[in-house]
This record gives structure tokens, C-alpha cells and sequence, in this order.
């Protein structure tokens, strides 16, 4: 079966075509850069209203497909931005009626779980799942991602692109904070926010905005946030992987392709003798292919959806979602 599989949770609108066996027909996506400042929901929903149908045409075009050969569609239903939830769930419900397949909605967060599991040989592992809006340590048990540590108020991703803002690095800025800490080497202090398996980050912006400020040299402020922010997140990591009982770490998520943030991770997990997972770089952001596998998945293993299910949950939670397919 070949699935259909529509992201738009946030900043980007992405189409992925995926085969059961998890072969990758097809992969299209556009990214909402706002002029200035952050994302505006709405303007966010209005890009994803006009690129989405191209973006389907160019997918199934680009693998060489016909529209009878998309067996199943499916979205991401939460957790996100209202507005932009809303309108991938339509645009996915659209084509499920006029090609008469079944439509599925999938929970964001687990599917970049997910496809962070597919094409390696990790069993059970434990994930540290670190984007934009999202940053939770995650480990499978009786049906369930169980969330094992979690930001208490914003996501990583979030506060550097806040930072980034602030800092006038444009948006959004990991890469770019990233790029700078290479040439930092004094480590400012900023609050280590760690409390049991749970972080915090909005301390840090506050203190960074005092540093920015006092007018430090930008590329140490990185250095100091990087070194801070992904210290606190291999820390929970190490925690849950003991407390869990795991040998193997998926990393999953936009700010998942810091190097920085692998390498710590890496070195944590050689200590102990545990293996760590890393899904190719384009299928850490935000992408369709993770959606449609998700959906495959999810229709796999019985799960069905009537029209009246596709609701969108913008607070959907990882630990809500039935996992039926392992
Ligand atoms: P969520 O998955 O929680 O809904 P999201 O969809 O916005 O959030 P992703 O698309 O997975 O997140 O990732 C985008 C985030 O990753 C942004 O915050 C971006 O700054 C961050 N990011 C991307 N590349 C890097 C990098 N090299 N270093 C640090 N952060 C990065
Ligand atoms: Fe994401």
C-alpha cells in the first residue's frame, strides 16, 4: 500500500509518499519564513492553504505515480497550530473523499519517533526527542510512548529560535547559533534548569537577554547556550536511559541535528555501552515521509478513521496515542 502523508503542524507544509515496506517515493515541502519576528499562526495556515495542492501534484508527480495508486492518505491531527492543523486536516479529508481512500490523522510527535526507528536496527530504544515546540525523553511500554522527562514551558528549538530573534540572527536560528558557537570559548553563566527528568528553559532566554545586553561577543552566548541547554538534555537522557533499562537512543526532532548536541549524547551513550540512532538529516525537520509512514503504521495495524475522528487536538499528547503497530 502506498500512502499519502500531509505535515503542517507549524512552519512547514510537507508531502511524503511511502510504501509499506518504508521505501520513500516521494518528498516535497515548503517552509513559512516570516518577514520578521515569529510565526504568525494564520499567516502560517494561509501559506500551507496555498502551496499544499501543488505540493500534492509534485509529489505524485515526482515518483512517477498516478492518484489511483495512493491507497491510504493521512495528516498530522496535533499537537500544533490551530489554524494550520486545520487546514492540512482538510486538505488530507478533501482527498480522501475524492479518491474514496481512508484518511488517517497522526500525532506529530510520535511519527518523528517513528521515523526515527525506520531503516536501522535499534529494538527498543529510548528516544530524546528535541524540536521546536516539543523536547521529551520517550520510551515505548504496554502501548504506549510513555513520556519519561519533558519541558516544563517551552521546547529547545523554540527558545533558541527566540533567542534568535532577539539576537537579531533571523529565523530560525539553530543553524545559525550553531555555526556561531564554533567560535565561542568563554562559557557564561546561564541557570541549569534540570529537575528530575524535567527541563526548563525560559530562565535561560532571560539570562541570555541580560548577556546580550551587557554586549558579550555573540558567538560565546551561543557557545554558553549550546553548551548549557544540550548538557541539561543528555543529563535526562542518561537518567531515563538507567532508570528505563535501554541500550539504544533515537534522536529525533529539528534540533536533533546539532552536531554538538550528538556528540554530547554520543559520548554519554559510549560510557555506558549504549548505541545511538540518528535518522537522516531531512527527516529530522519537519517532513511529510514521517507522517505517511506513521499513517502506514497506524492503518497497518487495524486502526481506521471515520471523517467525524479527523478532528485536529492542538494539545494532542505523545502518551495519548495507542500504539497498536509494536
Ligand atoms: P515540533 O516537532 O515540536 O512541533 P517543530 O516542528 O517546529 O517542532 P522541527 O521542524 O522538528 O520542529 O525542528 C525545527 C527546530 O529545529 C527549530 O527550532 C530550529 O531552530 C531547530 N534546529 C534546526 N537545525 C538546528 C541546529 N543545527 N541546531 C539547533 N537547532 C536546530
Ligand atoms: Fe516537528
Amino acid at each position: 500500500m502506498i500512502c499519502l502523508g500531509i505535515e503542517g503542524t507549524a512552519h512547514t507544509v510537507g508531502v511524503g509518499l511511502v510504501d509499506s515496506s518504508g521505501r520513500v517515493l516521494s518528498d516535497a515541502s515548503d517552509m513559512f519564513r516570516p518577514p520578521k519576528g515569529g510565526i504568525h499562526p494564520r499567516e502560517a495556515a494561509n501559506h500551507h492553504a496555498e502551496l499544499v495542492s501543488g505540493l500534492i501534484e509534485n509529489a505524485v508527480e515526482s515518483a512517477g505515480l498516478d492518484y489511483s495508486d495512493i491507497g491510504l492518505v493521512s495528516f498530522s491531527q496535533g499537537p500544533g497550530l490551530g489554524p494550520c492543523l486545520r487546514t492540512v486536516a482538510t486538505a488530507a479529508r478533501a482527498l480522501s473523499i475524492s479518491l474514496s481512500i481512508p484518511v488517517i490523522g497522526v500525532n506529530h510527535c510520535v511519527a518523528h519517533v517513528e521515523i526515527g526507528r525506520l531503516g536501522n536496527n535499534a529494538r527498543d530504544p529510548l528516544m530524546l526527542y528535541a524540536s521546536g515546540g516539543n523536547t521529551q525523553v520517550i520510551a515505548y511500554s504496554k502501548g504506549r510512548y510513555r513520556v519519561f522527562g519533558e519541558t516544563m514551558d517551552i521546547g529547545v528549538g523554540n527558545m533558541l529560535d527566540k533567542f534568535g530573534i532577539m539576537a537579531g540572527l533571523g529565523f530560525y536560528a539553530g543553524p545559525r547559533i550553531e555555526e556561531l558557537a564554533k567560535n565561542g570559548s568563554v562559557l557564561l553563566e546561564l541557570p541549569y534548569s534540570v529537575k528530575g527528568m524535567d527541563v526548563a528553559f525560559s530562565g535561560i532566554l532571560t539570562a541570555a537577554r541580560h548577556h546580550l545586553s551587557r554586549g558579550v561577543r555573540i558567538e560565546d552566548l551561543c557557545f554558553s547556550l549550546q553548551e548549557t541547554v544540550f548538557a541539561m538534555l543528555t543529563e535526562i537522557t542518561e537518567r531515563a536511559l538507567a532508570q528505563a533499562e535501554k541500550n539504544e537512543v533515537v534522536l529525533a526532532g529539528g534540533v536533533a541535528r546539532n552536531r554538538r548536541l550528538s556528540g554530547m549524547v554520543r559520548s554519554m551513550a559510549s560510557e555506558r555501552g549504549a548505541s545511538v540512532y540518528e535518522p537522516p538529516f531531512k527527516y529530522l525537520v519537519d517532513n511529510g515521509v514521517m507522517i505517511a509512514w506513521n499513517g502506514l503504521l497506524a492503518y497497518g495495524s487495524g486502526q481506521r478513521m471515520e471523517l467525524k475522528d479527523t478532528v485536529v487536538n492542538q494539545r494532542y499528547r505523545t502518551d495519548q496515542v495507542e500504539v497498536t503497530w509494536r
